[in-house]
């Protein structure tokens, strides 16, 4: 009787350990009428959001970068290598972004041109809402050469 009893609380009480992260990723960029023109370098910008990991709400701030293409959407890419996971920067001199880490290099459309990652750049979802630019931020696998979302 008491087991029966215990069951449905238990469950309660666990659950979150069960469950996959959740909340919204997606975060305020800036307004799109207030990113560099298209044909302009990537500028970086910091997103930041918040998850449930079972009983605690995270609250994470990470870096993207960000172009305006052609066709009126925009390229949003992670800041995170895809090598082991340091954050590249953009060199403006050389128009390219760099690995601090191991020396990956990415043109500024994210390909891979040299070093040890993988893979390109991750590109993440976007959209514009109300003339706001809207990213899902997310997390990829490193070092693996096709594209696998973590959580
Ligand atoms: S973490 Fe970027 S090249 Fe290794």
């Amino acid at each position: 009787m008491g087991a029966m009893l215990a069951a449905p609380v238990l469950r309660f009480v666990l659950y979150p350990l069960y469950t996959k992260q959740r909340g919204s990723k997606w975060s305020k960029v800036g307004l799109v009428d207030h990113l560099p023109p298209i044909g302009s370098p990537p500028v970086r910008k910091d997103v930041t959001f918040r998850q449930l990991d079972g009983w605690r709400e995270v609250v994470t701030t990470e870096s993207v970068y960000v172009q305006r293409l052609p066709n009126g959407k925009c390229l949003v890419l992670s800041s995170i290598c895809p090598h082991l996971g340091c954050n590249v920067s953009w060199q403006a001199s050389s128009d390219r972004f760099f690995c601090p880490c191991h020396g990956s290099v990415f043109n500024s459309q994210g390909k891979h041109i040299s070093g040890p990652a993988p893979r390109g750049m991750d590109p993440l979802p976007n959209e514009a809402e109300s003339g706001e630019l809207l990213v899902h931020f997310e997390y990829f696998r490193a070092n693996v050469p096709n594209r696998e979302e973590l959580s």
